[in-house]
């Protein structure tokens, strides 16, 4: 066997479109106006300069007006949020957005808290954390990248009901919160970490494996039980400076039923469920 490549630039595209024609309908109402979504960056974290370019050129596609703040890395924890505190109150803003890591003086837990949960749209907010973790869809909104992993497992064709999936991770950004939408889809969900000893005896009876792990390569095909659809979160330089994910895709595709791509795969996916999370903010605050 030899997997199936699941296109994740050409869902995010799909996932694009259908926000730009929600965003389009928003503006034409009368009072209406277009979702705006304001990015904060902090420094000049290369990756991250990366990262806020993509995310506006995704705005652009969608017909969502992205405004950059682009602060020194060495602006105050004060500072920043005296500037969330006014994007806040922005009525012409209904996602904010501050692309970590952040510089070692501020407090990302602080930042994040301090943002609305109304504008909350990268999901890492307590507020949202609780209402999925207790299925209050009206209230919050899904982290990006565990909901574009979900849409991957749809495209792959495959319905998680009654299926084993595995998290390899258990990150408040990834793994938690994936584990708690593949519970949602009816899986029967084992998260495995750092710390777990059997880790390919449990890998092994994956039906659905999610890896995110944050460690270049480290999912081999000897780890992937026949036919699964494998969902690679991580992404990194591997020695010879070329991007690679957590699944030493070499050896996994032979194995795999379906896997994902890096990059292409969840990458443009989490900047589309982003876009997606935009407008349904727009959405509510328009109602
Ligand atoms: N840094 C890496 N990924 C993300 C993300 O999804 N959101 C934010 N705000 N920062 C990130």
């Amino acid at each position: 066997m030899t997997a199936r490549i699941i296109d994740g630039k050409a869902l995010a595209r799909e996932v694009e479109a259908q926000a730009r024609a929600r965003s389009e309908a928003l503006a034409s109402r009368p009072g209406g106006r277009r979702p705006g979504l304001a990015v904060v960056l902090v420094g000049e974290d290369p990756a991250s300069c990366v990262y806020v370019k993509n995310k506006t050129r995704a705005c652009e596609r969608a017909g969502v007006i992205s405004t950059e703040y682009r602060l020194p890395a060495d602006t105050t924890e004060k500072e920043l949020l005296e500037l969330i505190e006014k994007l806040n109150n922005d009525p012409a803003v209904d996602g904010i957005l501050v692309q970590l890591p952040l510089p070692k003086q501020i407090n990302p837990d602080a930042v994040i808290l301090s943002i609305s949960p109304e504008k909350d749209v990268d999901g890492f907010h307590m507020l949202s954390a609780g209402a999925l973790l207790t299925g209050r869809r009206d209230r919050g909104y899904r982290p990006c990248t565990p909901a574009g992993v979900m849409k991957l497992i749809e495209a792959s064709g495959v319905n998680p009901e009654g299926l084993e999936a595995v998290v390899i991770g258990r990150s408040n950004i990834v793994g938690k919160p994936q584990a708690v939408m593949l519970l949602d889809a009816h899986a029967t969900v084992t998260v495995v970490h750092s710390r777990t000893t059997n880790l390919a005896d449990i890998t092994r009876r994956a039906d659905i494996l999610v890896c995110a792990a944050g460690r270049p390569k480290m999912v081999k095909g000897d780890m992937v039980k026949p036919g699964a659809v494998v969902i690679d979160v991580g992404i990194h330089r591997d020695e010879n400076g070329k991007l690679c994910g957590d699944v030493d895709q070499a050896s996994v595709e032979p194995v795999a039923g379906a896997l994902t791509p890096v990059p292409g795969g969840v990458g443009p996916m989490t900047i589309a469920m982003l876009i997606d999370n935009t407008v349904l903010a727009a959405e509510r605050h328009l109602a």
